[in-house]
């Protein structure tokens, strides 16, 4: 009885050492072939043995290439951009942004001028640190940048806003900031 376990334990180790070939798996076998007198049901569980095996499981990292974000390049589509296209696309910004000439501060500050303005720039308007602390004038890249990922552009804004995932939608929104001054 004894002997057959032992034979059937000693078959779940030679299984394994083929399976892991692992150092730990080839220790723990040859304990046991050295012990008869231990009883054979103390088979070694596969887990057991510490780093044996390393489980075989691919990375996973999938090959998903979407073509990278490039603000730089939308930012020359401006220049040909529609305008008139963009103006419609102010509709996602209204309940926030006012774009007429002595507009009011609402949720985010007017965006008349908006356009080489300093970032941060509206006086008496609540920024948070981080867009105050950008520095630097809104340039069509930098606008580009920000209305595709805001949080990204600038970590910590308050300005919630998904962003604008298509490059025309942008060159066309930037075109039409571009002509409010
Ligand atoms: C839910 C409200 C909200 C929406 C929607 C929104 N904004 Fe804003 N926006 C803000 C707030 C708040 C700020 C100030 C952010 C800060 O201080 O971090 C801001 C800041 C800005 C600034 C920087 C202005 C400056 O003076 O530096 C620009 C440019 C801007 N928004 C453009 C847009 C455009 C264009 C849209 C629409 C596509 C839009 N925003 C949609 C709330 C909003």
């Amino acid at each position: 009885m004894n002997s057959e376990l032992n034979k059937i334990a000693g078959g779940v180790i030679s299984a394994l050492l083929v399976i892991f070939g692992s150092q730990a798996v080839i220790e723990m076998s040859s304990s046991s072939h050295g012990e008869h007198e231990v009883v054979g049901y103390e088979l070694p569980k596969p887990d057991a043995g510490g780093e044996g095996g390393g489980s075989g499981g691919h990375g996973g990292e999938a090959a998903e290439a979407p073509a990278a974000f490039d603000a730089a390049k939308v930012a020359e589509m401006v220049a040909s951009a529609d305008a008139a296209a963009g103006e419609k696309l102010t509709k996602k910004c209204k309940a926030c942004h006012t774009f007429d000439n002595g507009g009011a501060n609402k949720v985010g500050p007017h965006l008349w001028g908006v356009y080489e303005r300093a970032k941060g720039g509206v006086d008496g308007f609540g920024y948070s640190d981080a867009l105050k602390g950008k520095g630097g004038n809104w340039d069509a890249e930098s606008l580009v940048h920000f209305l595709h990922k805001p949080k990204e552009f600038i970590p910590g804004t308050k300005m919630v806003f998904a962003g604008f995932k298509d490059n025309k939608d942008l060159a066309d929104i930037v075109a039409y900031l571009e002509t409010l001054k």
